[in-house]
């Protein structure tokens, strides 16, 4: 091949593959959970809580993107994401087989409503989330400025069992040992995992455990109150109403960038039919 062949080639490969990023790393958690961190696009700029689109080139030469949420936080020098793995899925069933050194787009372009430039001042921050809707948070958890804004900071993640908390719980576990954030989290993190259909040591789902008011006995945390508690969600839809329904109970009331409030909520998913 000449060396304009070559250079050709390539160009043509490299106009196939725009905004690619080289994955890193690669963890499975189970088998319809992993994990994996690419490099960081120097022009990406985001907030903790953002949401970017990502994907792979599909078979008809037409990329495959989905909404992702940076579970990374800003300060990063890769991104990380957490991921479901669904068989028949266009995306996932072919990216829950990366390995370090292949490349995924991602077009470097974040927006979200979970930021915390769009809840009001408070004394506690609540992060509800089910399933992969702790990807959010994992940036958020790890995120200095969410320890400025608020005194304590509680992540309620519940699944239906326990090897799809294990994500959520080795970065929080890990979190107290961060050389960069570890000393300013300290004790003020306050972690409340359970499952709905398996036994574990805490049980039962996170609308139940807050209208009951389990969660403020086990934690010795007052009930929320809008004048203290702000509070991000995100779950399935039928998660994210239950939830909302709840919070208005307490009489807090739903935020956005452009008026910050109480709480704000994101779909972790588009479900079927949705
Ligand atoms: P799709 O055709 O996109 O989905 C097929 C079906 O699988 C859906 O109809 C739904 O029933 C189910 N499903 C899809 N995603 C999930 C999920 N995460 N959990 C449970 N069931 C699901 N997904 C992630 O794994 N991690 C994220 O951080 C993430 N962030 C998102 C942020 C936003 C704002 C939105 C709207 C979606 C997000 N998603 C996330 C979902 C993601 O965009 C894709 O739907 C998912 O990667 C599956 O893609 P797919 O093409 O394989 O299947
Ligand atoms: P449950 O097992 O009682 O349905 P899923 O895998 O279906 O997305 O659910 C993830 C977790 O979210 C499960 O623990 C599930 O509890 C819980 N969940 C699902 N829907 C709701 C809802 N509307 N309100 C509160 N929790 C929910």
């Amino acid at each position: 091949m000449t060396e304009v062949a070559a250079m050709t080639q390539t160009a043509a490969l490299t106009a196939r593959l725009p905004d690619a990023q080289t994955v890193t790393a690669v963890r499975h958690w189970t088998d319809r959970l992993f994990s994996f961190r690419v490099t960081r696009p120097k022009s990406l700029r985001f907030r903790s809580g953002e949401f970017v689109m990502i994907g792979l080139m599909g078979d008809t030469g037409k990329p495959v993107l989905r909404a992702y949420s940076i579970a990374s936080p800003a300060w990063d020098e890769e991104l990380e994401f957490y991921s479901i793995k669904v068989p028949d899925g266009p995306l996932t069933s072919k990216l829950q087989h990366i390995r370090p050194g292949d490349e995924i787009i991602l077009r470097p372009k974040a927006v979200g409503t979970l930021v915390l430039d769009a809840l009001l001042p408070g004394k506690r921050l609540w992060f509800l989330a089910t399933g992969t809707g702790i990807a959010p948070f994992a940036s958020l958890m790890r995120d200095p400025e969410t320890y400025e804004r608020y005194d304590q900071v509680i992540m309620m993640h519940t699944c239906r069992e326990t090897a799809e908390l294990a994500y959520g719980r080795t970065l929080v576990e890990g979190l107290k040992d961060d050389p960069l954030i570890g000393d300013m989290v300290g004790g003020r993190l306050l972690y409340y995992p359970t499952t709905t259909r398996e036994p574990s040591a805490q049980m039962g789902r996170i609308t139940e455990n807050l209208t009951s008011g389990k969660v403020f006995a086990d934690l010795g945390l007052p009930p929320m109150d809008p004048a203290q508690d702000r509070a991000m969600v995100c779950g399935s839809l039928a998660f994210n109403l239950d939830v909302k329904a709840v919070l208005e109970g307490f009489g807090l009331r739903e935020g956005a960038n452009s008026e910050p409030l109480d709480y704000v909520v994101e779909k972790a998913f588009v479900g079927d039919g949705i």
